[in-house]
């Protein structure tokens, strides 16, 4: 089968990583992909919102197959272009499409949806320019901190946390009033602050069933302690230690069967990625956001723990068997430590040469915003590269993570050196 993974970073590396080792596969594609992807298959230079330019790669290269791995294609519509278009409505794509992506695309969106199937989440309420004032008085009503999240896609900065009165009551007119966030925040959701621990679940649905991915917890500050700007993420860490049977069985029966029922009782189809942020409060799981993809890096240690052949579990997706699928997960641990530019999440160079990859042997390299250029491999984004490992445990996986880490260098390279610290 011909497939083809859209993006570029660790994740769609992952990705690539896992379907090359398929016998199905005859050809494997990613676009735009980066260094990292070369090896498990071609890269296609394609702007992934040019649905135009996506259409005639995928029926020159006879693809059979599309895995969106980011966000923004499927918001903007790509699983739609693909059933409205002749040529192309019979190439399944894995992805929602676009109402159902609107559980990401739109917090308000996504808190309806919740409190409509009775999903456990925070109180909220939203307001728009027109109702700042209500907004005001809402936040009065409140204890700190204040939870203001712009409605719409805002590259995972639209999310505040404010600890003063005052200071919520600005930042709420800077969203609405002044655009803030541009677009992104004409609409606010404000909602009641939740304290307890996060972490993730990721359900792969045809719709009618589904199967759960290993659950991870991702490390999104970029300073030690948790401390510092808000990152894509900086590790992850599969399975969650405290995730016991109780807790996941909470998960599956309050969260997860209502969003499939509840995505069937709307009339939403949707084949794709269910990745949901959970926080757990006093033993109970409340759900913080919804994404339609994987996440990254959690993709970077929940992949290497699925056994399953990818062509297999893709193909049953398309043809709505995964009532019959059996995913196979292996038993040990799965750490990530993503190395990333230093100066990142701010400004940072690019074009730095990075050395030893080759050198690591008991770790699985992902590769993320790297290039090559004379048959170097060099820097080209924030975040560069996540070092995977497996171990009995967190720790011990870690600790492989890290020696590996030794052996690979770039100018500016930086890292958290306490992933996992609060377990
Ligand atoms: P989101 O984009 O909705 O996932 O929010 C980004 C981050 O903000 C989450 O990963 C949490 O750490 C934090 N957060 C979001 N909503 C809440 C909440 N209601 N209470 C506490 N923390 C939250
Ligand atoms: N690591 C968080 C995300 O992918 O959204």
């Amino acid at each position: 089968m011909n497939i083809l993974i859209l993006g570029s970073g660790g994740r769609e590396c992952a990705f690539a990583w896992k379907f090359a080792q398929s016998n199905k596969i005859e050809k494997l594609f990613i676009a735009p992909g980066n260094a990292g992807t070369t090896k498990y298959g071609t890269n296609l230079p394609l702007d992934l919102n040019d649905f135009y330019e996506v259409k005639k790669a995928v029926l020159q290269n006879n693809i059979e197959m599309v895995i969106v791995g980011p966000e923004d294609p499927l918001v903007n519509g790509i699983h739609d272009f693909f059933l409205l278009d002749e040529a192309l409505k019979n190439i399944p794509v894995i992805g929602p499409q676009k109402h159902a992506a609107q559980l990401e695309g739109s917090k308000e969106f996504a808190k309806k949806f919740m409190v409509r199937h009775n999903i456990p989440t925070a109180k909220y309420q939203s307001f728009t320019k027109k109702t700042l004032q209500k907004g005001f008085k809402f936040l009065e009503t409140l204890e700190a901190p204040y939870v203001l999240k712009a409605d719409g896609l805002a590259a995972g900065k639209g999310v505040l946390i404010l600890n003063d009165l005052q200071e919520a009551k600005n930042e709420l007119e800077q969203m609405l009033t002044y655009e803030k966030f541009g677009n992104a925040s004409t609409k606010v959701v404000i909602e009641e602050f939740l304290d307890g621990i996060e972490m993730s679940t990721f359900v792969l649905t045809d719709g009618k069933d589904y199967v759960i991915f290993p659950n991870a917890k991702d490390y999104k500050r970029i300073g030690e302690g948790d401390k510092g700007l808000n990152t894509g993420g900086m590790g992850a860490i599969s399975p969650v230690p405290f995730a016991d049977d109780v807790l996941l069985t909470k998960i599956e029966e309050r969260v997860i069967k209502p969003t499939i029922d509840g995505l069937k009782k709307d009339d939403i189809p949707y084949v794709g990625f269910i990745f949901i942020g959970l926080i757990k409060v006093k033993n109970e799981p409340l759900v913080i956001e919804y994404n339609v993809r994987m996440g990254d890096p959690e993709t970077e240690v929940v992949i290497p723990r699925i056994k399953s052949d990818f062509v297999d579990l893709f193909i049953a997706t398309a043809e709505k068997k995964l009532d019959k699928f059996k995913l196979e997960i292996d038993q040990r641990s799965a750490t990530t430590v993503m190395l990333v530019s230093g100066g990142y999440p701010e400004s940072y160079e690019k074009g730095k040469e990075i050395t030893g990859i080759e050198e690591v042997e008991d770790s699985i390299i992902f590769q993320a915003g790297t290039a090559l250029k004379n048959e170097k491999i060099i820097t080209s984004g924030g975040r560069v590269i996540a070092v995977t490992s497996y171990g009995d445990n967190f720790r011990e996986a870690l600790a492989q993570s890290y020696k590996s880490i030794d052996k690979i260098k770039f100018d500016k390279m930086t890292y958290r050196k306490d992933i996992g610290f609060d377990l």
